[in-house]
């Protein structure tokens, strides 16, 4: 049975049984706890946790999936995926165990002809939780499982949480004998490569507070209903219904395996190693291509490193299967082509799935060669040094710098006998981790305990916003929080937190910087609003300090945000769309949206672009947006349904929840995006916008930074203000500026090579003088001395070796031997070159050895030829003594 078979039979059954079908949610977890979606049930985590009333009771969804912690695995076993799809079925307080243990058994052993699976019932082994009597007893009494195919387990395998605070519940799983020749019997209980799990049925009752591991963490309390969860791998049952030995097998990925065999000209099965390699290649180019999908790129930092990690995984393993050429895109290709008809963005995107996955191959495989070489380099210091350790910070640098996955390292510095100090890496790793932390800390509050402003929500249900139409609105004090705690009451001086029933202050989302303001009690209290956030989906909390009296829980306020900016921020947001649509006009739809940030008069975005835009296409951009101001476009927004959404072609950033209601801002002809934000109500009220250039923030991402309206304006009037002033100093028309100052620059080049000149020769009318007082050492002409401060190295060098072909000269002295030591400050810091003739040396004396002794005297080192030498240190203030030490051994050797 098919992949899309299997999924179509799932929906059907379960669509027939009462439940509203839900599309997969992007991987972009709309959840600040998770960095991407890990399991079927997170998009409706708030319905569990009962902080959204569920607008159905019973739902099912096929989810895409990633889940990164077993990828050394992958490959290895048979069932170990960093992509997945889940097929879940749930009950939001309707029916509980016996509910899903009879559909699960129904589906999985009912016959194909009726709409199943048909799995033989003989082969299905059931787990449940230690205690759980009352499973057991569903699946004897009422399923008739014999009890020798049923087994208990702890918490760590039969009771299932996010791995963070939040819903939770014991478990039951089914899981499927492969048979003997996958290892010994005994059930799942012993040997989970044989009976493999292949749906997990969760009995969500509980909600977790914070802990470690899988079955090391406090249970707070009941949720507010008993709920059902459940997810059945599509991968894992279509490799026992396909009948392939493990899932790399199954049709989706057998065919980018297929296609990486091609492309290495490495056959699959010829050998352990490369089969695992083949395995990873289809597994990670999978899941990349999924996360590009949603709208990841990569990048070293969250869901941009997970990407990273995984692209670079695949790429290597290529390259380790003896892959020379690019092959990324020919991979991708085949992935879109067995994903895209469940996922059809896949397809409609494909260019800029493509774009993005191939500007990561051609990065990787340049740092890839850069970072081979400070590896080697390392290597080599570290053997050299009798060392066998790799140091932690070398494999940091190789990491942070460089892009090399820590494994990489790990393999690379093996292959040359080394382990790597991975205590020390993973230290450097954690303390840039912290830093990263305590400076997301200091930005913003972070998302710790969320339970007082959840109790906030449950008490007087979300915040109704009133700012797209209001700037300021009469409400009520239903939430309220002193120094991060929930209080009936506060002072003058506060740091607060305030939670109204309805309020026009935006609170920070979709790239849009929060309104500030003040909120007025009716008792005469201000509170002093500087952000806004909404920690909990729907609830918006005001933070800022009482400037004067006393607020309680329950008082009547009057919100007024900051007009002024946010006028200005909305100038910026609508500008950020006609932005976006111009940069697509420019460039394809390869230009989407990857970020933005709108503030008061200015705004970032980011897109995807292979490459950095030209200047040219800059200007035509910043044209055409400033053309589109000047014809006056209503802005308007409109609520709809997201297929109605795209049907209208709106563009959709990505993360976007799919299946919801969503808003559409709409400008004119010209733009029509989904945006929950506040925007100008026509383009003429931008005025100006000013593209102030373009950037690189990551492989095939850039970003362009603008202002807006009297910023835009008041840039352009400081800019016009220094040229004016630079046309005063040169005297010339503006247009004349660059090649007046570039034909300046010229001639000081020209004038400092001149000077350079001059002293170079001031320095040799030196030598003869130096050359006359030279000194005679048992029968060594020696010439001695500092030259004044400040002559460089180049300079002192020719000095000395002009004075040595001059001791060479002078009368009756062919053939006496020479030395040449001249010292001079350079920095702060004393130099010296000495240099000897053929004649000295041929008695001994070095250049090099009496480098040596000038310079351990000068507290510093140095080193040449016998015939010129050169050294330096620290103390200018020891030079007479280094010559007298000079002097010394010329005296002892020759
Ligand atoms: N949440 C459970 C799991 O991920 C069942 O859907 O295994």
């Amino acid at each position: 049975m098919e992949s899309a078979e299997i999924r179509r039979r799932w929906l059907r059954f379960y669509e027939e049984r009462g439940h509203t079908v839900v599309p997969s949610a992007s991987l972009i977890a709309d959840d600040p706890t998770l960095l991407l979606v890990p399991a079927g049930m997170v998009p409706f985590k708030p319905y569990f946790l009962g902080e959204v009333k569920p607008p159905f009771k019973r739902a099912t969804s096929v989810q895409k999936c990633v889940r990164t912690p077993d990828i050394e695995e992958v490959g290895k076993t048979t069932r170990h995926g960093t992509f997945f799809q889940m097929c879940g079925n749930f009950s939001f307080g309707d029916y509980f165990k016996e509910g899903a243990i009879k559909y699960a058994w129904e589906l999985l052993t009912g016959s194909v002809a009726d709409g199943c699976y048909g799995l033989d019932p003989d082969k299905l082994w059931i787990t449940v939780y230690l205690d759980d009597d009352e499973a057991e007893q569903i699946w004897r009494e009422v399923i008739g499982v014999p009890a020798e195919r049923i087994q208990r387990l702890g918490k760590a395998d039969n009771y299932w949480s996010m791995g963070v605070p939040g819903p939770c519940g014991p478990c039951s799983e089914i899981n499927y004998d492969r048979g003997p020749e996958f290892g010994v019997e005994g059930g799942p209980a012993v040997n989970d490569e044989r009976y493999v799990e292949i749906w997990n049925l969760v009995f969500m009752q509980y909600e977790r507070g914070a802990g470690t591991g899988k079955d090391d963490f406090p249970i707070l309390g009941d949720l507010p209903s008993k709920n059902i969860d459940t997810g059945l791998g599509l991968e894992r049952l279509a490799m026992i219904l396909q009948g392939v030995q493990n899932m790399f097998e199954t049709d989706t990925l057998r065919v980018v395996m297929d296609k990486a065999t091609e492309l290495s000209g490495v056959r699959y099965g010829a050998e352990k190693g490369s089969d695992v390699s083949l395995r990873v290649v289809a597994d990670h180019i999978r899941t990349s291509v999924m996360l590009i999908g949603d709208g990841v790129t990569p990048g070293n930092e969250g869901r941009g490193y997970v990407l990273r990690r995984i692209m670079r995984r695949a790429i290597r393993n290529m390259r380790l299967l003896g892959a020379s050429e690019l092959v990324v895109g020919a991979l991708v290709d085949v992935v879109i082509g067995t994903m895209g008809e469940q996922y059809p963005e896949l397809i409609s995107d494909r260019k800029r799935v493509e774009t993005v996955a191939l500007a990561e191959e051609v990065a990787f495989l340049k740092t890839l060669k850069t970072g081979t070489n400070i590896l080697d380099t390392a290597v080599s210091d570290t053997k050299s040094s009798g060392g066998e350790v790799l140091a932690g910070d070398k494999a940091f640098l190789l990491h942070d710098t460089w892009g090399f996955p820590i494994d990489l390292t790990l393999e690379m510095a093996a292959e040359q006998g080394l382990s790597v100090d991975q205590d020390g890496f993973r230290r450097l790793m954690k303390e840039q981790r912290e830093r990263a932390k305590a400076d997301a800390r200091s930005k913003k509050q972070g998302h710790a305990d969320l339970s007082a402003y959840r109790e906030v929500a449950d008490r007087s249900g979300t915040t109704v916003f009133t700012g797209y139409t209001d700037t300021s609105d009469e409400s009520t004090v239903v939430g309220l929080l002193v120094d991060g705690l929930p209080a009936p009451a506060a002072h003058e001086g506060d740091e607060v937190e305030v939670v109204l029933d309805r309020t026009p202050f935006y609170a920070e989302g979709g790239g849009q910087l929060a309104d500030t303001g003040r909120i007025r009690i009716d008792t005469g209290a201000v509170i002093e609003i500087r952000d806004v956030q909404q920690p909990v989906a729907g609830v918006s909390v005001h933070k800022g300090v009482v400037q004067v009296g006393e607020v309680v829980l329950g008082a009547t306020a009057l919100a007024q945000i900051d007009v002024a900016r946010r006028r200005a921020i909305a100038r910026a947001h609508s500008a950020t769309h006609l932005t976006h649509q111009a940069l697509r006009d420019a460039l394809g739809p390869t230009a989407a949206q990857a970020g933005s940030e709108n503030s008061p008069g200015r705004f970032r975005f980011d897109f995807g672009s292979p490459a950095a835009v030209p200047g040219a296409v800059l200007t035509d951009v910043e044209q055409k947006i400033n053309e589109v101001l000047s014809r006056e476009l209503d802005v308007t927004a409109e609520v709809m349904s997201m297929d109605d959404a795209r049907k209208q072609g709106a563009i959709a950033e990505f993360g976007e929840k799919y299946g919801d209601r969503v808003r559409v801002v709409t400008i004119g002809d010209f733009s029509k995006e989904l945006c929950g934000g506040t925007h100008v109500r026509n383009t003429a009220q931008l005025g100006l916008v000013k593209l102030l250039g373009e950037s690189s923030i990551g492989s095939g991402v850039r970003r362009v930074e603008a202002l807006v309206g009297v910023d835009a304006y008041n840039f352009l009037a400081r800019e016009h203000t220094v040229v004016a002033q630079l046309t005063d100093l040169v005297k010339g028309r503006p247009e004349e500026l660059p090649e007046k100052i570039s034909g300046m620059l010229a001639k000081l080049k020209e004038a400092e090579k001149e000077i350079e000149r001059f002293r170079g020769e001031k320095v040799l009318q030196a030598a003869a003088g130096l050359a006359d007082g030279a000194q005679d050492v048992r029968g060594v002409a020696v010439v001695t001395g500092q030259v004044p401060d400040g002559t460089g190295a180049d300079d002192l060098r020719k000095l000395v070796l002009d004075v040595r072909g001059r001791l060479g000269q002078l009368p009756g002295q062919g053939s006496r031997p020479a030395v040449v030591a001249l010292f001079t400050v350079a920095n702060g810091r004393p130099l010296t070159v000495i240099a000897t003739n053929e004649t000295a040396r041929e008695r001994g004396l070095k250049a090099g050895d009496l480098v040596r002794a000038a310079a351990k005297t000068l507290g510093g080192g140095g080193g040449g030829k016998p015939d010129v030498a050169q050294g330096g240190g620290q103390d200018p203030a020891a030079i007479d003594e280094a010559i007298a030490a000079v002097g010394r051994l010329v005296a002892e050797q020759a």
